[in-house]
Formats: structure tokens, sequence, C-alpha cells
């Protein structure tokens, strides 16, 4: 949801500022936009509709201009993506520029207010409003210093803001503040970087600073990091933090999309998620988040799982996975639905909250609420020190390293990962699991990493060769049966955000409820089989999809007779137990979204209208 850069040093600000954005495409890449403070009282503003490629297109001249400077890659909120909505964006006496991620919610009146104090303005945005609000503190009160301007216009809005702000009277000072949209400071030598995350400079400098809700800064060479609170200027003793991110992490590594890479990733990533965790020559697992309040989780009342998307789909089987192993009632809710509908929560509770980012607009809402209402927060996030992972009580990472490609694939098998953990945990502390059931559980929890790098062997070359059937479709069914009924729904998810096919997910017997009705001979269905569980049951969808002449692509156990004979396309994944088969099944169906988006010829990494981090409502 937008990214920002800044730099001020001794290198070339147009080269930091361009590769940095290049780094933060993904939070958004509908227009981008770069501005230079060269010190010659003027900027160097370029903005323009498109990606970071389009900018550098009508930029280049800008090239070796500056050792100051600012970008933006914007996702559009207020006002359509075009070149006069792109950030930078200028005051009136085009003095101040600013970039801004989130949302101003008073926008409209300021507005007015500055309307009627004969602002104009060129824009539809709510950033443009803010930077005029600046300009109207420093008019009013000529005395006034610049940071103090930038202060006391963030004291007047609200809503959500990551913001910077340079000043043309100011030459290399930048001034920037955070409320509800992240933002890091990376400290080098005698030069400063600025960016919604640490990847734009995690190869000039390993310590940053993570500015924190409420705060602001103002950053030059002269004077370093004045860290302060926007509410009433109290000074802050930043804690500096060692950066963990590698550049290896965040570059494509010889793959052609990120997302095919993070596909790939994911026996190291679901490795990583349990390193140090299962110890089963011990027989236990070692959680400290989980292990710290077992009781907490014992008595809860509930345990309310929120969450959006992909994160959601995987709350869906953790509800699956707590309820079977530790009997713990689970309710899992959109975090949307979750935050405007007054539920009933109460200090006897759990509420876990699941986010690749940590950062998402609803979940994070639905958090501050359970907390008011007393409820121990739990988080399960990927991004460490997010801003879900600063407020809840307790949680634990996921560990499965940056995810970049915008649709979920390593965080969301991450996210099954540390899920199987707590309920396997929980389920044995309360007594419901015995130590065999229990050694059974994590043993094979343990093979897992193994069996997905056997599911990427097998079945890549057949996934891409079937996925050329299946490019020119405009819908397509997933069904699945317990487990794997949340499976089916985030197979359809992948397969709709990155190809633009319509895809509905379903409990495979809600087939005969609705959907039955679209079964032709040119609807394919995927359904997720196991030789588990509710098999039978499954055996018998098949069969009434065939009877309507539909496509069948079924994933099964290796070796399995009765679907495979009947199905147009066999996906074949090693047997496991039910709990971690949608894990194993997830791989296929994320390289049958890829390659299917891929031969239509749709940007996989950054699909339309999309973002990775959803930092407004
Ligand atoms: C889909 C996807 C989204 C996210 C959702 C929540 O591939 O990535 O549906 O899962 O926006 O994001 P987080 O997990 O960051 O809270």
């Amino acid at each position: 949801m937008c990214g920002i850069v800044g730099y001020t040093g001794f290198q070339d600000a147009y080269e930091i500022v361009i590769n940095g954005l290049r780094r933060l495409e993904y939070r958004g890449y509908d227009s981008a936009g770069i501005v230079l403070d060269s010190y010659n009282n003027t900027f160097d503003i370029a903005k323009t509709k498109g990606k970071v490629d389009d900018l550098v297109a009508i930029s280049e001249n800008l090239r070796g201009k500056a050792k100051v400077g600012m970008g933006h890659t914007r996702w559009a909120t207020h006002g359509v993506p075009s070149d006069r909505n792109s950030h930078p964006h200028l005051s009136n006496n085009g003095k101040i520029a600013l970039v801004h991620n989130g949302i101003i919610e008073n926008y409209d009146t300021i507005k007015t207010m500055l309307v009627e104090k004969g602002f104009t303005f060129q824009s539809e945005t709510d950033t443009e409003v803010l930077v005029n609000l600046i300009q109207y503190f420093m008019d009013i009160n000529p005395d006034i210093d610049f940071p103090t301007a930038v202060r006391n216009a963030l004291n007047e809005v609200y809503g959500a803001y990551a913001i910077t702000v340079m000043h043309d009277d100011f030459p290399g000072l930048l001034v920037v503040g955070r409320l509800g949209s992240p933002l890091a400071i990376g400290l080098g030598d005698n030069e400063y970087f600025i960016a919604s995350d640490a990847s734009p400079f995690v190869e000039f400098t390993k310590e940053a600073i993570y500015l924190e809700e409420g705060h602001m800064a103002t950053i030059s060479l002269q004077d370093g990091v004045d860290i302060r609170t926007i509410i009433d200027n109290s000074k802050i003793d930043p804690t500096v933090q060692e950066l963990k991110l590698n550049l290896e992490q965040i570059e494509k590594g010889g793959y052609e999309h990120f997302m095919l890479k993070e596909i790939f990733e994911q026996p190291k990533s679901i490795h990583d998620t349990m390193r140090g965790r299962i110890l089963v020559d011990e027989g236990i697992i070692k959680m400290a988040g989980i292990w710290d309040h077992l009781e907490r989780f014992k008595n809860a009342h509930k345990i309310t799982i929120i969450a959006c998307g992909t994160s959601w789909h995987a709350g869906l089987i953790g509800e699956y996975l707590i309820e079977e192993f530790a009997r713990i009632p689970v309710e899992v809710e959109y975090a949307s639905e979750f935050r405007y509908r007054n539920p009933i929560i109460s200090d006897k509770d759990v509420v876990i909250a699941i986010s690749q980012s940590g950062e998402t607009a609803d979940t994070m809402a639905a958090l501050k609420l359970a907390k008011e209402k007393g409820a121990f927060i739990y988080g399960i996030c990927n991004v460490v020190d997010s801003s879900i992972a600063r407020i809840t009580d307790a949680g634990s990472y996921t560990h499965a390293g940056p995810e970049i490609g915008v649709a979920s694939t390593k965080a969301f098998t991450a996210q099954l990962t540390i899920l199987s953990l707590i309920a396997i945990k929980l389920g044995h502390h309360n007594g419901n699991l015995s130590k065999q059931d229990f050694m059974k559980l994590i043993t094979e929890l343990d093979n897992i990493p193994n069996k997905v790098e056997e599911v990427l062997a097998s079945t890549h070359d057949y996934v891409k060769e079937i996925s050329k059937q299946y490019a020119d479709a405009t819908n397509f069914l997933y069904l699945g049966r317990g487990y794997n009924y949340p499976a089916a729904l985030e197979g359809a998810l992948k397969l709709k955000e990155i190809s633009y096919i319509h895809a509905e997910g379903y409990p495979a017997a809600e087939m005969k409820h609705g959907p039955i009705a679209l079964i032709d001979e040119n609807m394919p269905i995927v359904i997720i089989a196991p030789k588990k569980g509710h098999y039978d049951k499954i055996v018998s969808n098949v069969q009434e999809i065939k009877a309507r002449k539909g496509k069948v692509i079924a994933v099964v156990t290796r070796g399995d007779e009765q679907v495979a004979s009947m199905a147009d396309h066999v996906i074949e994944i090693p047997d496991s137990e039910e709990c971690f088969s949608p894990i194993l099944a997830s791989v296929p169906l994320q390289l049958l979204a890829y390659y299917i988006a891929v031969l239509r010829g749709a940007n996989v990494d950054q699909p339309r209208n999309l973002a990775k981090s959803v930092t407004v409502e």
C-alpha cells in the first residue's frame, strides 16, 4: 500500500531512490514519482502514472543531480491512478514536497478550510491537503521552523500515515512521521535512508530505527536523527536494531518471478518456521510465545482467529487443527467484519491475529478492539517488529523470510505450520493428545519440508504442462472437504488474483446446493481429494461432476486409483496426516495459478489493483 523511499548523504540520490522504489514496488505500482533537492532553490520533480520503469523513462536526466531526495510508488486510495495524483505532492508555494502512505480521513474538512484561505489543488488526493496544511502553518507563523509546522499539521489530521517531507529552504533536511503505516530509518556512515521497509537500504547499512506509532523524526547530516512524539514534542531515545535481512532474500535469484521463487522456497521456509521449535528427539515442541501462556490458552472460553485474505484461509485450517487436537472452541472471523459488529469478547478469550505483513489495517483495528475488551491477544506474523507483532501480548513469528510476490504462498504454508505447532502443543498440554499421538504428529510435521520438496519435484513439470489447457478458461471451481475446504478457497484465491480468471472455492458437499448448476464441459474443477477422512464422500462428488461432463483436476494421494480413474488430470501428493495435507495440496495449486497467469501474460508479481500490505481499510 504505497512505498516511500528517502535519502540524504553523499551518494547519487536518484540511484538510491529509484532502486529503493523498485524494491518497494510490491507495495503498490499504479504510479511512481521522485523529487530531488539539488540546493538550487527549486525541486527537481518527476512523476507519472505507471511503474517505476515508466518513471525512469521520464526522469533519466535527474541522474547524478542531487544527494538528497525521496520517492513514492503508489497504490491509489483517493483519486484514480494518474500523473496528477502521483506523489510527490507540492505545496502551493512549491517549497514543500511530501510523499505519503496511508489515508488522511478528515482531508475533506481540512481541504474546505484551506480553499477558504485561498489554497488551490491540482489533484484529488488527501496527500495534497496535508502538504498544503504544512505550508499554511508556516504562512500563519513565519517564525515557526519546518519540523514544527509538520508536527502541527500532523496533530490536525486523523487516519493512517507514514510521510516524508522536504522543504526547499531547508536543504538536506528530511522530516518523517508515522501513525499506522510503517517507516524505517537506515543509519549509514554519513548518510541516512528512509523507507517503508528496510529492503531499499539493506546493502548500505545493517542498522535501522523502526519509527514508532505517533513519532516523527528530523533527519540531517549535520544533526543526525532527532525523534519526538507528534503529540507533545517529547524527545525519544530510539532503539537501533540490527537488520537480519540480506540481499539474496529480496532478489529473484534466477527465477522469472518472486512468486515462483517463493513457491520453491517452501521446503526451506517451512523448515525455518519449525527450526528450534520441534525437538523430535526430546519429544517436545518449544515455542516461547505459547509455552509462557499455556494456561491462558487452556482456560480460554474460546479462541477467535481474525485475519484477512490468505491469512484468513490459514485461520480456517487453524480452527480445524485447534478444535481437533486441543478441543478448545474456535471462531474464525474476517477482521473487517469483526471490528464493526460489536463481537462478544471477554477477558476469558484468546484472540489470534494472523498476518503476513503485520500491518493489515483491518486486522490491526480488530486486535485493538479485542484488547480493549480484555482478551489475551496473540499474533502470528511474518514481518518481524511489524505493528501487529508489537501490540500483541505474545506471538510467534513465521520466519518464512521476506515475501515479495503479491500473491501469498510461502507465508501461507508457514502460517499453517505455526498453527499446527500451536494446536499440537495445546492438545498435548490439555491432555487430549496422548504422548504417542503427539509424537506421531510432530514426527510427521518435522518431515513435511521433505514432502513439499518431493511435491515440487514431482508435480512442477506436469502442472506447467496441463496449465496450457486451462489458460483460456473463464471460470474455475475449487472443491475440498474438511481440512482441504479452506485449501480449496486458497487455491481459488490464488488463481483469481494473479490470472484474473473467476474462481470460487467451496466445501465439496455444498456443490449440490448451487454451484452444480454451473458445471458443464467447459467448467474446470479442481478437487482436493487425499485418501483421508471423507474420501468416500469426495469420490461421490467427483462422480457427480463427471456425470455433468465437468473437467476434473484432482489432487490425490500418491497411488490413488478411484478418483484418479475419473479425473481428467491427476496431481499426486505424498501420503501424510490429514491435518497436514493442505500444506502439500496447496503447492501444486500455487503452481497451477502461477503458470496459468504466466500463459495469460499477466504480471504475476504485481497483479492489477492489489498491494502486498493493505494498510488502509
Ligand atoms: C492473497 C494475499 C492477501 C493477504 C491479505 C492479508 O494472496 O496475499 O489476501 O493474505 O491481504 O494480508 P496479511 O497477511 O499481510 O495481513
